[in-house]
């Protein structure tokens, strides 16, 4: 992926992560996905006064792909993570519950998922494969369906 693409889909990510509703954790996260069809989707955490009513910013991002682009190949997800508590020094990485989801689509549409964290400062990760960051995962051929 050429930087060009890779700096405005982690800048989509910092505008995102400014409207997360996060009045709780406090911590704000923004994802930027890059379709194959070179459109932008947009997703950020979404808390709620019952906890785990809440959805973290890569699935609001994942689902919203998969609901208006369904069948559409997922290239990368930028996620970026602030807090108004104190900086934010590590690459924002996915909870184990995203790890899951982002594998599902990973899966389904047979070609990797780049990832693409970023912190508020320091150095931006790059994973060629959420499948290198959920080593033995669970899947549909548990179930018996594929
Ligand atoms: N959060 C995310 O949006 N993504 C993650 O992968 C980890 C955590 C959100 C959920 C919650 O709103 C806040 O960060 C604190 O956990």
């Amino acid at each position: 992926m050429e930087d060009k693409t890779l700096k405005t889909l982690i800048d989509k990510t910092i505008a995102f992560a400014g409207n997360a509703y996060a009045p709780y954790s406090k911590f704000s996260v923004g994802t930027a996905i890059l379709l194959d069809n070179n459109q932008i989707v947009t997703g950020n955490n979404q808390e709620n006064a019952s906890y785990p009513s809440g959805l973290c910013a890569e699935r609001v991002a994942v689902f919203h792909a998969g609901a208006k682009f369904p069948g559409v190949t997922i290239k990368s997800i930028a996620i970026s993570a602030s807090s108004s508590k104190h900086e934010v020094e590590a690459p924002a990485a996915p909870c184990g519950n995203c790890r899951q989801s982002i594998m599902e689509y990973e899966q389904k549409q047979k070609t990797p998922i780049t990832l693409l964290l970023r912190s508020e400062k320091g150095p931006i990760y790059k994973c060629n494969s959420v499948a290198d960051i959920l080593p033995l995962a669970f899947n549909n051929s548990f179930l018996g369906d594929s």
